[in-house]
């Protein structure tokens, strides 16, 4: 992707090849803040504190943590410790754990003075196969864009709208939902983008809003109880939103507030489309709503708004002192509410049967 004039990806190699960087996503926008990772515990924070963030990209962290804490010890029982220590950091993006087990299953039986080449071979491979895999989510959904365009007598622009960030800083690069968007702007075809702000994070406002500046895409930022309202009103054509985790069944755990936006498409005949890489699929879970972890993140994320006051990124309080909060960050649309899939394979029914018919090695 493209930060003025220069392209970057949401995580690279560094120059001495050993250490890794990232963008401190929670510094954007107001500020583009490079950072090194010199070991686990560091990748680890970052993954935890969501300086990286996103579903693809926490599993592209997670493989390049794994190399740095190579460098700590390499025998069986460091690759454990290394495993536990980064799995722990999210519970709910499946791609944490499917990353660590492909480091695990390579690593495991190979020689120990091999290791460490191995895995940073490894992690270059997951960050090269999620950017093919993101250019082709992008291909299939912004046919579905096109076909909605092709519907309107007047050809005005097609209006989406997205939840949290499923764009290039959620993957290594172009993103999953955001590149179908993407794509389709760069096929000319008129889109128009309602960004959900997405609290308690503002992933929407933060980092969705960015990136469509960026690209030059015609958008708003809303609060995320409008989508309701637009669709009622005719301005929503489609929605198209990222997954965290999807289950066998297509059931989709994606940010919280995403199923509130299901629910209403659902209502006003609305498509709602989930766009993801083959990687968040958990096929050990086919009941999403009681088999999948819900993170709880700290109240404070609730508490207290973050935004730029002069030039420091700040939180100001919004509730009384001594008022509780409850933060669970995801939630769990079901598959009857979703209308279609935008893989990497292409755009499926939300099913177990749409799914295996796109992935039918898991039969
Ligand atoms: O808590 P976050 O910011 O990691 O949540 C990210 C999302 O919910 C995205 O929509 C999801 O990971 C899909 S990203 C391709």
């Amino acid at each position: 992707m493209d930060v003025n004039g220069t392209p970057y990806r949401s995580i690279w190699l560094a120059e001495d090849g050993r250490q890794v960087e990232i963008i401190d996503q929670t510094r954007l926008p107001h500020e583009f803040s490079v950072v090194q990772l010199s070991s686990l515990d560091a990748a680890a924070t970052a993954i935890r504190d969501m300086l990286v963030r996103g579903a693809p990209l926490i599993g592209a962290t997670a493989a390049y943590g794994f190399c740095l804490g190579l460098h700590e010890g390499t025998d069986n029982h460091a690759l454990e410790k290394i495993a536990q220590t980064l799995v722990d950091c999210r519970p709910t993006a499946v791609n944490l754990r499917w990353a660590v087990e492909r480091m695990l299953r390579l690593l495991t039986p190979i020689a120990e003075s091999l290791r460490v080449e191995k895995a940073y071979e490894a992690a270059a491979a997951i960050c090269e196969e999620d950017v093919l895999t993101n250019a082709a989510i992008g291909q299939h959904g912004a046919a579905l864009i096109k076909a909605i365009l092709d519907k309107k007598e007047k050809k005005e622009p097609v209006n989406i709208l997205t939840h949290c960030n499923a764009g290039w800083l959620a993957t290594v690069d172009w993103g999953t939902a955001l590149e179908t968007i993407f794509r389709a702007h760069q096929d000319g075809v008129p889109v128009h983008v309602w960004v959900d702000e997405t609290r308690p994070r503002n992933q929407g406002a933060h980092l969705t809003a960015w990136e469509l500046v960026s690209a030059g895409i015609d958008h708003h930022l809303i609060v995320d109880n409008a989508g309701g309202h637009l669709m009622q009103h005719g301005q929503v054509d489609l929605c198209i939103v990222g997954t965290d985790r999807t289950a066998a069944s297509g059931d989709v755990c994606n940010k919280i507030g995403t199923y509130l936006k299901a629910l209403a498409a659902f209502d006003n005949q609305i498509p709602f489309y989930v766009a993801l890489p083959g990687s968040t699929i958990d096929w050990q879970v086919t009941d999403g709503v009681g088999g999948i972890p819900i993170e709880e993140r700290s109240q404070e994320e609730v508490l207290l708004v973050q935004g730029l006051h002069g030039d420091k990124v700040e939180g100001v309080h919004i509730a009384p002192k001594t008022t509780p909060a409850l933060n669970p960050a995801f939630d769990v649309t079901p598959a009857r509410l979703v209308t279609g899939l935008i893989t990497e394979r292409g755009v499926c029914a939300a099913s177990s049967e749409g799914l295996l018919s796109l992935y039918p090695e898991k039969r």
